[in-house]
């Protein structure tokens, strides 16, 4: 465990780091994108000619003057994470299919001129009425997930189980869908050098951004070479490759320019995907004493009939509390809505709102205390996700009832008093709430090389991508670690397609993604760091030059950067310099224990909330948050922690601002902008403490770590809820939670 500050942390502090959009040439020409201005419907005719004779302009594309691809993305996880189909493709393809969708590129010679040939565009259009909102659709069976009903022995379904129960708790929890407003917009600049295309693209696995970029160009994959050593924020929205880095590189081609394309705010909305969103009626039975009876787990997402995913909320309750009985179906309503994707904690962020809010209220119901209901029903054996495996395994390492217990020391729990609005400070009513969060881990192959270098430096490289998450920092530590050597001399490299990576797993090459880094990466350094050892010893031995040559590779010893053999010491720096050697290491795919796990692994949180609300205005002002995480082994405690406040910002987002408000009868997106769709700023947060366990999860892979990334999102809402329903005794299920339903 280290406590280092981010390896890159000055670059972007000076400003020196360089983005996608940063990315200058002499020849640069620029796109704007033209998107639709009805909901569904038909282009009848568009009139560019205006467009076309504009200063500066290159080239107009729209459906009848075709951008010729070569068919749709349809490697790894792209049709499933965004849309089914690429705009500009077919001469004749005039459906619009939803409000925001591409149906115009302009190229010309600055942005400016771009922009203003694109706002001379004359689109006329067959407009029919969209059905945008979730509840003008109606619930279908989703392919993707199956109902699941487990009872007790005799008991013949899920309603006879909580009609049974002496307790049951719970209701309808909705929310809006939510966009993922990275700092960093969408931006590809795509530059050919004959059939050799360079891109530089804001994108969380470069990898396999430049996979589906050669499929949808119709290049082979070794000409297409990523870069993207910095990300300014993705949170799922830059996972998969969207049409905008399509139809740059494809213009690009087609005026013989280097182009780039900045997807501008309010288009980031509708071309760029969303988390969908979500209505699910939870219902949870208990005995008197506490004992969870019957879980009942319904949950509705949106899904664009343009393509994208869908969240499946009812997931958590397969890894949430111990019952007998448990039923969760999940659906999808289609809407005319653009295609959505995964969004900070994708299903587990609206499913432990529901989950973790009914829970509160199954401790009102029962007069129980919300932390001796959770430690009552502490589950032990899970359904290990992906759900399709029925087999239940127990967690591999689970110290919740710490966290519970930990934080409520910490956080004064037992001040709390559990009759609503007893607790006063002038005219604010003050509330306690707490919530817990489960996010599942895992581990899978993942390619690493290690290099030691003359200069007396190691490099460590992998192809994945840093989104401002801290995977470099964490890549130098463990690199450091491992090798006994100060941070100082570990280059730590990602953010480039020529790296390594593997490509045996869908989600190979999709980089940082699911808060998978660190639990992966960090094993993976280790175990390559020690291959490189043993390849600089076995140089050391067998070359010439060597001082070491000839000797028995088991006298010969590394420590701390250090060969050492009897009285000889030479550093590794020195020894390729004496031996002429550039670099020497290592470069491997790590791999977990091969068969079938026998445990579910998953990391834990307990979220401690304190809010004020004003007795007159409603207004909700949170004063302490305090989140206690057990995420096995923490790699490096100052980027963990800020990995883990900044998802609880998100959680406070969810129960308190974000929503992207929907006009039904255009289809339209009303709050396309960060002055309308409200996200937490400094003002809005207290001090978010986090406090981590580090209980090393052994089982999942030596270095023992999981998941942190997306931890704090999860549970995180609720806790604020249940802390407003404590200061107010108004139970608001439907997210944000706005002064107008506190008030009402
Ligand atoms: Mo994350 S939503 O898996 O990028």
């Amino acid at each position: 465990m280290t406590d280092i500050d981010r390896v890159d942390g000055l670059v972007k502090a000076t400003g020196a780091a360089r983005y996608a959009a940063d990315h200058r040439f002499d020849d640069l020409a620029h796109g704007h994108l033209v998107l639709s201005t009805i909901g569904k419907g038909t282009i009848t005719s568009m009139d560019v000619a205006a467009a076309r004779r504009a200063p500066g302009v290159l080239a107009v594309f729209t459906p009848f003057d075709a951008l010729p691809l070569h068919g749709p993305i349809t490697i790894g996880l792209a049709p499933i994470l965004g849309e089914s189909r690429l705009p500009l493709q077919q001469p004749g393809d005039r459906s619009v299919g939803y409000h925001g969708q591409i149906i115009g590129l302009v190229i010309a010679r600055t942005w400016e001129q771009a922009r203003d040939a694109a706002a001379l565009f004359k689109t006329e259009y067959a407009a029919q009425q969209p059905q945008a909102s979730l509840r003008d659709g109606t619930p279908e069976a989703l392919p993707q997930w199956k109902r699941m009903e487990i009872l007790a022995d005799g008991v013949r379904g899920i309603d006879e189980a909580l009609e049974s129960s002496h307790a049951v708790a719970g209701g309808t929890y909705s929310q809006p869908p939510k966009h993922h407003n990275a700092m960093e917009p969408h931006a590809t600049v795509a530059i050919w050098q004959g059939e050799r295309l360079t891109l530089h693209s804001a994108t969380q696995g470069p990898a396999a951004h430049s996979w589906e970029m050669a499929a949808a160009l119709g290049v082979e994959e070794k000409n297409v070479h990523v870069v993207c050593p910095h990300v300014g924020g993705a949170f799922g929205g830059k996972a998969t490759t969207w049409a905008p880095a399509v139809l740059a590189a494809a213009a690009a081609r087609e005026c013989g320019v280097p182009v780039k394309i900045v997807v501008t705010r309010e288009q980031l909305y509708t071309v760029t995907g969303h988390r969908p969103a979500v209505y699910q009626t939870v219902r949870i039975g208990a005995a008197r004493d506490g004992a969870v009876n019957a879980v009942k787990f319904d949950a509705v997402s949106s899904v664009s009939r343009a393509g994208g995913v869908v969240e499946f909320p009812g997931r958590v309750a397969l890894t949430a509390y111990k019952t007998p009985n448990l039923y969760v179906d999940n659906r999808g309503v289609q809407l005319d809505f653009p295609p959505s994707t995964i969004m900070r904690a994708p299903t587990d962020e609206p499913g432990s709102f529901a989950m973790e809010s009914a829970m509160d209220e199954l401790a009102v119901e029962l007069g129980m205390d919300p932390i001796e209901l959770r430690l009552k029903n502490d589950l032990i054996v899970a359904f290990p996700r992906p759900p399709e495996e029925s087999r239940s395994l127990p967690f591999s390492s689970k110290h919740l009832d710490e966290c519970y217990r930990v934080g409520a020391e910490r956080f004064g729990w037992d001040k709390r008093r559990a009759t609503p609005g007893t607790v006063r400070d002038g005219d604010w009513l003050i509330g306690l709430g707490m919530s817990a969060g489960v996010l599942g881990a895992s581990r899978s192959p993942y390619a690493m090389r290690v290099m030691f270098r003359a200069n007396g430096t190691v490099a460590v490289d992998t192809a994945s991508a840093d989104l401002g998450t801290g995977l470099r920092t964490v890549l130098a530590a463990v690199c450091a670690d491992s090798l006994g050597i100060p941070v100082a001399k570990v280059k730590a490299g990602l953010g480039d397609s020529t790296l390594p990576v593997e490509r045996s797993t869908p989600y190979s090459g999709y980089g940082a993604v699911g808060s998978g880094s660190t639990g992966k990466a960090a094993p993976a350094v280790r175990e390559v760091a020690q291959a490189a050892t043993k390849a600089l010893i076995e140089h050391a031995i067998t070359h010439a030059r060597s001082p070491f040559q000839g000797m028995d590779p088991a006298g010969v010893r590394y420590e701390d950067g250090v060969l050492r053999a009897g009285d000889r010491a030479v550093g590794f720096g020195e020894l390729l310099t004496l031996t002429g050697t550039r670099e020497m290491g290592a470069s491997e795919v790590s791999k977990p224990e091969p068969g079938p796990s026998q445990y579910t692994f998953a990391s834990f949180v307990a979220h401690f909330c304190e809010v004020r609300v004003n007795r007159w205005t409603r207004e909700p002002r949170l004063s302490r948050f305090l989140a206690i995480a057990d995420a096995g082994a923490i790699v490096n405690v100052k980027t963990a922690r800020g990995q883990i406040a900044g998802s609880v910002a998100f959680g406070v987002g969810h129960a308190l601002l974000e929503g992207t408000r929907i006009e039904a009868a255009t289809g339209r997106t009303a709050n396309a902008n960060l002055a309308d769709y409200l996200i937490p700023t400094n003002a809005d947060l207290p001090n978010i403490e986090v406090h981590f366990l580090n209980h090393p999860d052994t089982a999942l892979s030596p270095v023992g770590a999981r998941g942190i990334g997306e931890l704090g999102t999860i549970g995180s809402a609720a806790a604020v809820a249940n802390a407003i329903y404590n200061a107010t005794g108004k139970r608001v299920r439907d997210l944000p939670i706005t002064i107008d339903k506190l008030l009402a």
